[in-house]
Formats: C-alpha cells, structure tokens, sequence
C-alpha cells in the first residue's frame, strides 16, 4: 500500500482541517514504545496548581485534576507566580517561529490575547507583512514577552501572531482581559521548555515518505543552525524537551521514526535522552477534556503549506496557489525551499543516519575525481528501484534494465534491481541508497531516501505524464540539490501513448495541459497511469551523463534544466 501519487492526492480531501480531526495514521496502538515518557526533569508533578483567591471547593476539584493529568506534562506552571501567561508569537526567520504560551484544549489551540491586541483599525492579526501593524504589534506585545524574567533573550520583540499555526491547525483568538484571574483559575496542565509540533501535511496517507522528509529535513536544518534558541523564552527553553504530533501516531513507520530521531537530534539536551518524548495524537485525544494544556515556547518548522493567515479558498496574487475543488483547498507556497538550507546539514544529517543504522562512515567526495566506491573493494552498482508489486507501474521495467545493463557495461557498474515497499525497514532502505553509485526509479515516495546517497551518487527519475502540481514533480529534485553533493537527472514522457489509464474512460486527460490538469480526478488519473519508458530517450540521457558523473565533474557542471510537462 504504497501508492504515492494516489494516495498523496487523495489525501488532500481526506484531511480534516482542525488539528487532531480527520484522518489520522491507523495503525493498531501498540504497547508504548521505549520512548522516554517520563515527566521532564525539574518538573513539579508534586506542586498543586496555583490557585490565587479561588474558593476551597475550586481548590479541591484542582488538585483531583492534577491526579487526572497524564505524566507527559506538569502540573506546576513554568512561569512566576502572578505572571501574565498572554500568548505571543516570535518569528524572527522564514523558516521557524516560536509561540509563547500556547494554549491546547480540547482540539484546538488557542492564543491568549488582551482585548485590546484584536483587531485594530486597518490591521489582521498574522500579517507580517504589513510594517505599521507589525510595528503596533511590537509595542504593545513588547511587555507580553517574559524575556526579562530571567530568559535567554534580551529585548526579544514578538511579532504578530499567526493564526495559520501549522498546515492543520488554526489558532483561535481569545480576548482575556484578567488574563491571571483566568488562567488561575483554569484546570491546566504546563509543558515547560520547547515543544517541537510536527504536523504532518498529509496524515490520511502517513507511508507518504517524501512530504515527511520535506519537512523532516528543514527541521534538521533549523535545530542544526541554532538561531532558534535566542527566540525562546524561560529558563529551559534552548532545548526540545519534546515532540508533539498533533495527527500521527508514536507508533509510525520505521522510515519516519528513524529520519524523526536524527532531524530531531540538534534540539536536544547533552546527556538528556537521545531521542525526546512525543506525544502524539492518542496522548492529545486522552488528556482531560476539561483541561488546558499551556506550553511554554512552541516551535513551529515551516512548511510549504502553511499560509500565515490561514487563508483557503482564495486564489489570488498576494495568497500563492491555492488548491480548491470539490470543496477544499490547498495553500502551496511554492517560493519556499524545502530541503537542507545548507550543504553542511545535508552532510552531518547524512554522517548520522548512517552511524545511527550501523552503516560505515560515508565515503567523501573530492569533485574532480571520481566519486569513491560506496563499498570499498566492490565495484560501482546501478540500481533499479521498483515499487512493491510495480505500483504504480512501470510497466517496461524490464526493457529498461536491459538498457541500464547496457549501457552499464561499458561505463564499469554493475546493474542490480531492488523491491521496495515504504514500510521495508528504514536500513533497507538506507542500505539500497548507500550501495549505489546510481540510481534509477519511478517518481515516487521511495525517492525519499535519495538525499541520503553517499556524495557524488546520482539518480535519474522517470516522471509520469503530466505530472505537475504546484512544483511537485521536484519533490525529491529539491531535496537532492540541497545536499550540493549528488546529481539528480530525470526524463518525462511527452507523448500520451506511453501513459497507459486504467480506464478508457480516463484517456480525455491526455490533452490537458499541466496548468489545467490541477483538480484532484486528472492529477489522479496522471499519478496511477502505467508508464512506458521511450528507451531511445532513456539510454541517450544515460549515456550523455554516466561518463562525466563516473569521472567525477561536479554537480552544477553536468545540471541540466528540468524536463517540462507538456
Ligand atoms: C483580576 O482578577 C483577580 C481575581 O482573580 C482580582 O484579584 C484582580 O483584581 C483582577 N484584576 C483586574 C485588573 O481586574
Ligand atoms: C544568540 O544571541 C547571542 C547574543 O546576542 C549571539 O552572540 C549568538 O550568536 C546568538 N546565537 C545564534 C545561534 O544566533
Ligand atoms: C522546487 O523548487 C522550484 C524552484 O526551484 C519550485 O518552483 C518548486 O515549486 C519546488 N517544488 C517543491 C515540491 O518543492
Ligand atoms: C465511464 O464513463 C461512462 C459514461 O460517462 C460511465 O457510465 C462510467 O461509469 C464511467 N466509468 C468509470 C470507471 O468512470
Ligand atoms: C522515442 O523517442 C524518440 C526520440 O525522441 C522518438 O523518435 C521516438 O518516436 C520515441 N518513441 C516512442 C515509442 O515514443
């Protein structure tokens, strides 16, 4: 059940909007995993919850509910007594922001706000672009910010906050004007330090490993650079005490767990647990319905479908590219980058995956000289990467590995064809990638694997017909040309009889064009077509590329433009 384009476009409508809504990953719950659940250290699970003049009958009902808070957060709050605990929002780069005192209850999440920080004349909340609001907003928020309370930041300014938290969840704005008269008197559960929300774009459809990798790999990058730390506010809040999952479960995918605990290991405490707790959407689903969770600094990754506004169902200049048809909309902001934003992560990503599944030490590469063997003593290998059951399918898979082998032959690599399914274990997959030199495969979520070649490594994709949404045929494109280090090459088909439909009735598609072929049924159709691969076409591009890639020329030399949809 490994149908990438199928499933990544069904998914678009499948998807609740609300955090914690809709679909979520379906695996049978397991027992828990050996993951550290413990409440963090320093935590005071002990102390009751601050109760300024409630009455003894508030008093009592509080402390029964701290004994009803699950061990993942704590019943003392974070903050000083008579601490203001309003919400604020710092973002400081394009590709993360830090929310102070979130707030979570019973499904969604709020932000605590004085009555006076709604709307003003002229100004939206979460609109970082308008400087006079943004100015407006630093004033009055300045004072909200406890960055002299003994935080790592000076003078840390909020900005305005987003109401477009993460790509399911929305922030509600709730107007409080005795902020300490209402959270003292409110059943809560605190998550002291940072909290790293993972929300996954496409949880109806959770194998889909390529969006998780293009979120994964910011959030590596963004841990890794460390910028974020200066942003948090409180005493422990330069490291991510733990991960939230507002719409998967712990119990994911092998692939996803092992890309999860190494992009999240900059975050984390020397000498604390290697990998930090999660609490996943069960954990959220159990927590007291009456209860607010409040979280000290939430750190929000960006993505490439997160509009700050949260705005849907528009297409216009200022609101990027929308998708919406049969009632539901999808914000793509194609401007922003997915992959690592520096080599250099890309590089000490990769050195960690491979320590962490056992693998040796990735072979480096001098560009100019061939790129080493991935296993020493053993010749190059080429690799044909095919889907579980050839689904979608490649449907001359053989042809084109008579092809590969000869043109292999001649340029000394040795051709060898490998099965996959997405949920093979992470170190199969791994293992595939870091022993080829090359690799050929459909466009598809096995691509994901491929940043993680051994540098110098290439891959030539087979684009299905028509397959264009929003940039989404540079999926994994992207991704590689962010590691700087491995060639990434693809062919696409441009004539419609090598795109076989899996129902006449589907064949009208075939003159659309890529602009056109944006609503869900066409996408689809172009996604789970059989391809064909023009042979003539395939071994011209391998042979133009194979010698100067085995000879070592550098990566931007031997670019070339991406094949259009036509
Ligand atoms: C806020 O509420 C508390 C009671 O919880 C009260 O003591 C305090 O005076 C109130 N503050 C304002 C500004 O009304
Ligand atoms: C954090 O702030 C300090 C003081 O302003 C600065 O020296 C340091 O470089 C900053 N760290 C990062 C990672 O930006
Ligand atoms: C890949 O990057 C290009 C810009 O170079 C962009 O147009 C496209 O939308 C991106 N696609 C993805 C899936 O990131
Ligand atoms: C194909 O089109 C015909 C006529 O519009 C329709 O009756 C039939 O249900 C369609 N079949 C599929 C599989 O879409
Ligand atoms: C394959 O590509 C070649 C060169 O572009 C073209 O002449 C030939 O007609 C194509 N064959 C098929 C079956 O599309």
């Amino acid at each position: 059940m490994s149908v990438f384009s199928t499933s990544r476009l069904m998914v678009v409508f499948a998807v609740g909007w609300l955090c914690g809504s809709g679909a979520v990953q379906g695996q049978v719950p397991r027992k828990q995993e050996a993951i550290p659940q413990g409440p963090p250290s320093g935590s005071a699970k002990a102390d009751p919850i601050r109760i300024s003049a409630g009455s003894p009958s508030i008093r009592r009902i509080t402390a029964d509910h701290s004994l009803s808070l699950p061990n993942w957060c704590s019943a003392g709050p974070y903050a000083r007594d008579g601490e203001p605990l309003f919400t604020s929002m710092t973002r400081k780069e394009p590709s993360y922001k830090l929310y102070h005192n979130a707030y979570w209850h019973a499904h969604k999440w709020y932000a605590l706000v004085p009555p006076d920080a709604m709307l003003r004349d002229g100004c939206q909340p979460g609109v970082p672009s308008s400087a006079a609001c943004a100015a407006r907003g630093s004033d009055a928020d300045g004072s909200r910010v406890n960055s002299a309370d003994g935080g790592s930041v000076d003078g840390l300014r909020s900005s305005p906050l987003e109401e477009g938290l993460s790509v399911n969840c929305a922030l509600i704005n709730l107007p409080v004007s005795n902020i300490s008269a209402f959270t003292d008197n409110m059943r809560a559960g605190f998550l002291p330090g940072t909290t790293l929300l993972v929300d996954f774009p496409f949880p109806a459809f959770p194998d889909n490993l390529g969006h998780w990798a293009e979120i994964m790999f910011t959030t590596y990058s963004v841990l890794a650079d460390g910028a974020w730390r200066n942003n948090t506010v409180g005493n422990r809040g330069r490291y991510v005490d733990r991960i939230l999952l507002p719409n998967l479960r712990k119990e994911m995918n092998d692939w996803f767990k092992e890309i999860l605990a190494v992009a999240a290991s900059p975050g984390v405490r020397r000498g604390g647990p290697p990998v930090p707790s999660i609490i996943d959407h069960a954990d959220l689903e159990a927590f007291p319905k009456l209860s607010w969770l409040i979280i000290e600094n939430l750190l929000v990754v960006q993505d490439r479908y997160t509009h700050p506004e949260r705005k849907t169902g528009f297409i216009g200049a200022d609101h990027g590219d929308l998708w919406r048809y049969d009632g539901c909309a999808r914000y793509v902001n194609r401007a922003w980058e997915i992959g690592f934003s520096d080599p250099s992560f890309a590089a000490a990503f990769r050195a960690a995956i491979y320590k962490r599944a056992g693998l040796p030490y990735v072979p480096g590469w001098e560009p100019g000289t061939p790129p080493p063997a991935p296993v020493s003593g053993s010749p190059r290998v080429m690799t044909l990467l095919l889907a579980h059951e050839d689904y979608p399918p490649l449907v001359n898979w053989e042809d084109v590995q008579a092809t590969m082998h000869k043109v292999a032959s001649a340029a000394g690599l040795v051709v060898r064809t490998v099965t996959l399914s997405t949920d093979a274990p992470f170190a199969s997959h791994l293992d595939t990638y870091a022993r080829s030199s090359v690799l050929v495969a459909r466009h598809g979520p096995l691509l994901a694997t491929a940043s993680l070649m051994a540098p110098g490594s290439t891959v030539f994709e087979l684009l299905p017909y028509k397959w264009e949404w929003l940039g989404i045929s540079k999926l994994y494109y992207n991704m590689t040309r962010s590691t700087g280090d491995l060639h990434h090459f693809a062919w696409r088909p441009t004539d419609h009889r090598l795109a076989h439909y899996d129902h006449e009735n589907y064949t009208r598609y075939h003159t659309w064009t890529p602009e056109e072929c944006s609503a869900r049924e066409c996408l689809m159709v172009h996604g789970r077509a059989g391809l064909t691969v023009n042979l003539t076409e395939f071994e011209t591009l391998l042979r133009a590329k194979l010698p100067d890639v085995l000879a070592g020329k550098g990566v931007e030399e031997l670019r070339e433009p991406w094949p259009k949809a036509l």
